[in-house]
């Protein structure tokens, strides 16, 4: 990637206290998000995956300022120069908001049941100064039409639609504002297989039509394979392996994006390997993650330089980095 990306972070780190007792005393961190950096350009997308509780949810939640980084930066190109969102302006600052809007995997968590789908989707609207009731109404019947809705459903409640529709409905409020980046976190998890393709389609088509950044969550490969640029590939809070998403799928670097990529359902049944059967253990506790490298009791490939030493991202191929001691020794995949 040569352009300036959209949005940049480093070192961040988002933790938790854990406390204690009467006085509620710190006595330790959920480390939940511990020292990613990442780039995000305009229209790509980047596709995060890792097993539930390594921090992906949490890293959405920063990045779109829900909750404060612990500490490190995030960067962001409102007009034609990278500026750190802790101290923009207070115009920036809308813009900001107005840029980078969130997908989230259950819609109808997100959404207050007692108001109609016309409100819901007009409340960002309306929040940024659109006030005429007839230019809501004409916002309002084009966005249901850009997600393949029809006007006719805005008198409608959320309970009167299925999760897919629904669906439809968070992706019509997250385009009100014209975003730039669009972070969906798991938007098609909880979903029947066959509207989860429809609503990768719908992803797709909007991110020609309004040049549309992704920042796209998942837990399985395949859905991120299939409409990624570039995978980020996170382990117990850090990015262990970044890259474009084609040499990912033909050459995973990282022992541990070789066991998702195991754990992948095979064509025939007898094949078929669950993660679990993959990668020894649990993910381990993220309030004392194993010293050296993390991922270091679950990896077949470990030595003692992995217990005691912390790998970094390093660059292999072609903008394809990895964290790993050995990547470079590893056969190559599949083995
Ligand atoms: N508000 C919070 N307070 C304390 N701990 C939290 C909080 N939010 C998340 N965590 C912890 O941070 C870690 C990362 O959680 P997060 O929800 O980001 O994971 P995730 O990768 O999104 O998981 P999933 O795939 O299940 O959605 C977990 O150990 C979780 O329990
Ligand atoms: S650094 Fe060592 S333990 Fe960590 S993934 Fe690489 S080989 Fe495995
Ligand atoms: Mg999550």
């Amino acid at each position: 990637m040569t352009a300036a990306p959209f949005l940049r972070v480093q070192n961040l780190t988002r933790w938790y206290p854990i406390r204690r007792g009467v006085l509620r005393r710190t006595v330790g961190h959920i480390k939940a998000v511990d020292g990613v950096n990442l780039e995000i350009y305009p229209g790509e997308t980047l596709g995060i995956v890792g097993e539930s509780g390594c921090g992906k949810s949490t890293l959405a939640r920063t990045l779109i300022a829900l909750e404060e980084p612990t500490s490190g930066s995030i960067e962001v190109q409102l007009n034609g120069t990278l500026e750190s969102v802790s101290t923009l302006t207070p115009d920036s600052w809308k813009d900001f908001r107005r840029s980078v809007q969130i997908v989230f995997q259950n819609p109808k968590e997100a959404m207050n049941p007692r108001m109609s789908v016309f409100d819901i989707i007009a409340e960002p609207l309306r929040i940024h100064g659109l006030r005429d009731v007839d230019e809501l109404r004409k916002r309002v019947y084009e966005l249901l039409t850009c997600v393949g809705l029809q006007p006719m459903h805005a008198r409608r409640f959320p309970d009167a639609f299925s999760g897919g529709q629904l669906q439809r409905v968070g992706i019509a409020r997250a385009l009100a504002l014209k975003p730039r980046l669009i972070i969906a976190d798991e938007p098609v998890s909880a979903l029947d297989v066959s509207v989860q393709a429809q609503i990768l389609n719908l992803l797709g088509k909007l991110k020609h039509e309004f040049s549309l950044s992704y920042l796209f969550i998942a837990h399985n490969l395949n859905v991120v394979k299939y409409i990624s640029d570039r995978i980020a590939v996170m382990y117990l809070g850090k990015i262990v392996e970044i890259g474009p998403a084609e040499h990912i799928f033909a050459q995973p670097r990282h022992p541990y994006t070789r066991s998702l990529m195991e754990a992948l359902p095979a064509t025939h049944p007898s094949r078929r390997k669950t993660m679990r059967t993959l990668l020894q253990g649990d993910l381990p506790d993220p309030a004392s993650p194993p010293q050296g490298c993390r991922f270091h009791p679950r990896c077949r490939f470990a030595t003692d330089i992995c217990r005691t030493s912390v790998p970094v991202l390093q660059k292999s191929l072609d903008a394809h980095w990895t964290a790993c001691h050995h990547s470079d020794t590893l056969s190559p995949y599949p083995v």
